[in-house]
C-alpha cells in the first residue's frame, strides 16, 4: 500500500478549476460509470462537489466497483444498470434525473475483438451514443463529453500529433466507431442545445493511488500495462513484445501513457469548461496524453525498476495493425482547460502494480 501521506498521489484533487463555478453543476451523468476510466472520473467529479449519476450495463465491469468509489469519496453514487442501446430505458433515466451534463464513456473497446464482431461494435458504440445524445438533448442537458481515442488519427507518419493532424483511416472497426462517433456529434450538436468536447485519449493506464479502484474488466485486458501486471502476478506465463525491429530508439513501438487519474481530472475540467460556457465553439477537441513517447521496452524497464521484479517477456514478430509510434501534443488541453498531467510512467507502473496486488488478495 502507498503511504497515504505521500502528497504526490493526491495531486489530482488539486487541479485548479478556472471558473471555480461548480455550484452551477448540479448533476452529471457518467455512462460507463463502473468501467475503468468512468469510475476514476466519478471520484474526481465527486471530489469537486459534483453530484454524479452512473449508468452501465455491466458488459465489461461490475457494479461493486462503486463500493471502492464510495469508500474514497464518502458519497453515494446512484447507479442505473441499463443498456444504453435501449432507447426507452435511456430516455426514462434522463427524464427521471435531468442531469446538467453527460460524460459518455460507455462503449466496447477491444481492438482485436472489434474485427471479430464488427457489427456488434458498430451497434453498441453508435446506438448507445445516439440514444444518450438524443435523450440528453430532449432533457435539457447543456454539455456532452465524449470518450474518443488517438486511434482516430490512424497510422500517423509523425508525432507529436495535434488536434489538427489530419485523420487517416482507422486500423480497426473499434477505431472507426470512434471516428463515426465524432462525426455524429459534429453533425448533430447544433440541434441539441448542448456544447460538446471530444476527448482523444492516448494510452490510459495506472490506478488510483489508494489501491481501492483500478482496471478490472470482465474481458481479458489487451493493453500493455495490465498485461505487464498480470504477467508479473502469474496470471499469464509471459509477455510478448510484438517486434523490436521498428525504426525507433530500441526497435519497439512508441506510445504515450497517461495516468487514469490525470485523465479523470481532464473530464472534470472539460465539463467545467462547457457548462460554464467558456467555449465559443459548439465542439472542442482535446488530445489527452502526456506528450512523451515511451517505447514498449522502456515501459517494461519502468515496471521492473519501480517494483524490483523481473518480468518474463519475449520478443515476437510484429503484430498487424500496430502503429509504429504515436504520442500527443497536449498544449491545447493545457492552455484551454488548464490541464497539467502530473504522473509519469513510474507512477503508472507503481499504482497499476499496487492495484493488481490488491485485487488478487481476495
Ligand atoms: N482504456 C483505453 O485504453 C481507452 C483508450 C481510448 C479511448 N477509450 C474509451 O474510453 C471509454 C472508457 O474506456 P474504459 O477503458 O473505461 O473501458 P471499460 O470497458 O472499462 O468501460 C466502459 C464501460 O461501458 C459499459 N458499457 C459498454 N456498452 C454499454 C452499453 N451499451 N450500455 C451501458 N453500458 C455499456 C461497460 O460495461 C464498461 O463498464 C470507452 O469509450 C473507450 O472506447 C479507452
Amino acid at each position: 500500500m502507498f503511504d497515504l501521506r505521500d502528497i504526490r498521489f493526491f495531486r489530482t484533487a488539486k487541479y485548479s478549476i478556472i471558473a471555480s463555478n461548480f455550484t452551477q453543476i448540479m448533476k452529471i451523468l457518467v455512462t460507463g460509470g463502473t468501467g475503468y476510466i468512468g469510475s476514476h472520473t466519478i471520484v474526481d467529479l465527486q471530489t469537486h462537489g459534483i453530484e454524479v449519476i452512473s449508468a452501465d450495463n455491466g458488459i465489461n465491469s461490475e457494479a461493486s466497483v462503486l463500493e471502492g468509489v464510495e469508500a474514497l469519496t464518502h458519497k453515494k453514487v446512484k447507479h442505473y444498470n441499463i443498456d444504453l442501446c435501449d432507447s426507452a430505458a435511456t430516455r426514462k433515466m434522463f427524464e427521471a434525473e435531468k442531469p446538467d451534463g453527460v460524460i459518455h464513456f460507455a462503449a466496447l473497446k477491444a481492438v482485436g475483438e472489434s474485427m471479430e464482431i464488427p457489427l456488434e461494435y458498430f451497434r453498441n458504440n453508435l446506438l448507445s451514443l445516439i440514444n444518450t445524445m438524443d435523450a440528453a438533448a430532449q432533457n435539457g442537458c447543456k454539455a456532452f463529453v465524449f470518450s474518443s481515442s488517438c486511434t482516430v488519427y490512424g497510422n500517423v507518419e509523425k508525432s507529436p500529433v495535434t488536434e489538427d493532424t489530419p485523420l487517416q483511416p482507422a486500423a480497426s472497426a473499434y477505431g472507426r466507431t470512434k471516428q463515426m462517433g465524432e462525426t455524429i456529434i459534429m453533425d448533430a450538436i447544433a440541434k441539441t442545445g448542448m456544447k460538446a468536447a471530444l476527448l482523444r485519449y492516448f494510452n490510459p493506464a495506472g490506478a488510483h493511488p489508494s489501491g481501492l479502484i483500478g482496471e478490472s474488466p470482465r474481458q481479458t485486458p489487451q493493453n500493455l500495462v495490465p498485461v505487464i501486471t498480470e504477467t508479473a502476478i502469474g496470471k499469464r506465463a509471459s509477455l510478448q513484445v510484438f517486434g523490436n525491429d521498428y525504426p525507433t530508439r530500441d526497435g519497439s513501438c512508441i506510445r504515450d501513457f497517461v495516468h487514469v487519474c490525470d485523465l479523470a481530472a481532464a473530464h472534470t475540467l472539460a465539463m467545467d469548461y462547457l457548462i460554464n460556457n467558456r467555449s465559443e465553439d459548439l465542439i472542442s477537441i482535446f488530445n489527452l496524453g502526456i506528450g512523451q513517447g515511451v517505447t514498449v521496452l522502456e515501459a517494461i524497464a519502468a515496471f521492473e525498476s519501480t517494483t524490483g521484479m523481473k518480468l518474463n517477456y519475449s520478443i515476437t514478430a510484429r503484430r498487424e495493425g500496430d502503429v509504429v509510434a504515436i504520442y500527443s501534443d497536449y498544449t491545447k488541453a493545457q492552455k484551454v482547460l488548464n490541464w497539467n498531467p502530473k504522473y509519469n510512467i513510474e507512477d503508472i507502473m507503481k499504482t497499476a502494480w499496487q492495484w493488481e496486488v490488491n485485487r488478487n488478495k481476495n
